[in-house]
């Protein structure tokens, strides 16, 4: 056994409700784990607990952290009205959306359908579902919630990862109204399932114009398909004492077809720009909070589609030392069962399938068994 210095015996002893005392030794890795991860304490626990400086086990590796000198100015004018995209300017604001997606992968929207309203409640619900004590989120951690279409957690996939993510989360995945009614979080079902339902057209149409512009033809039930299953998360990321040293959440892409997301007004996301020739290059751009705005991004699944013309976005999160974080993304993904591939029209036209054909669910296996890794998912699909 390894010796423990005495400043690092910093034991914590939560009182739970139900009375039961849980103890931590918050840079013992073992100890930490239980705590935050199979717990189900998460880190909005850790935190409550009163710490003032991260856990080792949060410590990223320095390429990992997320250098303020590297980041450039974020931008302000990639907000794209919906409402014009069945006016006359049609034409002009199908190309913004397409340039978009060729080259950054992301942009934000306004007039997207989903009601203002709502997206207010979907922040409140999501601080509400997290503000409740420990063993209330804890009935649905993997293994033991009532449905495998509710997951609630903590990073990505704590088991593999070295550094862990300052995140907590809860994931709901849509299989029909009666499922989620049954299954959903109380705090949370209402809110997100007319997330869904007011969102779902401009996810088509978004998704038709940008194949529209590859000139394929893909008709209604092949779009259906392509975007046929759909995941909410509530992200939840607790104000960090040293954000300096940990992430939000790691540089990944997203595995679906488009992601809608809501963020609220205290910022953070960061969507890496073109290639670059190594880590010190790197620029990453901030997508800047726009009230009433919806971001969106493409992700793995276009990109293999388009034969990679629209590009997959590498993002990652910050944390920051002053006000917790909400985020509410719907992953648009194709059914597990669809296979996807790069349309054959464009393999003709560019004379090369850079992706070979995968079952969408052998693809999202993959995906969720390995931690972020910037881009490294669509390896699987390589050709
Ligand atoms: C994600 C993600 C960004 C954010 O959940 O995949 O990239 O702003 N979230 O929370
Ligand atoms: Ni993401």
């Amino acid at each position: 056994m390894q010796e423990i210095k005495t400043e690092e015996i910093i034991t914590l002893h939560l009182i739970f409700s139900s009375q039961m005392a849980s103890t931590f030794t918050y840079n013992d890795e073992n100890s930490l784990f239980n705590f935050v991860v199979k717990e189900g304490n998460g880190v909005k626990g850790l935190v409550d607990s009163g710490l003032t400086e991260v856990p080792d086990r949060y410590i990223q590796p320095p390429q990992h952290r997320i250098n303020k000198l590297h980041i450039a100015e974020s931008l302000k004018d990639m907000t794209i009205d919906l409402s014009e995209l069945d006016g006359p300017n049609h034409d002009q604001v199908a190309k913004a959306i397409t340039h978009a997606a060729e080259t950054l992968g992301f942009f934000q929207v306004v007039n997207h359908g989903v009601p203002l309203e709502l997206l207010e409640s979907l922040k409140v619900v999501a601080h509400k579902f997290f503000a409740q004590p420990a063993e209330k989120k804890a009935v649905y951690l993997k293994g033991v919630s009532p449905s495998p279409m509710v997951k609630y957690g903590t990073s990505f996939v704590p088991e593999k990862e070295k550094a862990l993510e300052w995140k907590d989360y809860v994931s709901m995945t849509y299989t029909n109204d009666g499922d989620a009614h049954n299954f959903w979080p109380n705090e949370c079902k209402e809110v997100a399932l007319e997330y869904i339902k007011t969102s779902t057209e401009m996810v088509k149409k978004l998704l038709q114009t940008l194949i529209g512009n590859l000139g394929v033809k893909a008709d209604d039930s092949r779009l259906d398909e392509l975007v046929g299953l759909k995941m909410v998360n509530m992200n939840f990321y607790p104000t960090c004492p040293n954000p300096e040293v940990t992430v939000g959440v790691g540089r990944h892409s997203d595995m679906g077809t488009l992601t809608v997301l809501l963020q609220d007004g205290i910022g953070g996301l960061y969507v890496k720009k073109g290639e670059s020739a190594s880590k010190e290059d790197e620029e990453w751009i901030e997508i800047p909070p726009i009230d009433g705005a919806l971001v969106i991004n493409v992700g793995d699944t276009l990109q293999i589609l388009s034969n990679g013309r629209y590009k997959s976005a590498e993002h990652r999160v910050r944390t920051t030392s002053t006000e917790s974080r909400v985020s509410v993304p719907i992953f648009n993904t194709p059914l597990p069962v669809v296979k996807i591939g790069p349309f054959p029209e464009l393999v003709a036209r560019d004379g090369v399938a850079r992706y070979r054909e995968v079952m969408f669910g052998e693809y999202m296996n993959n995906f969720f068994s390995n931690s972020h890794d910037g881009k490294k998912s669509l390896d699987f699909a390589s050709a």
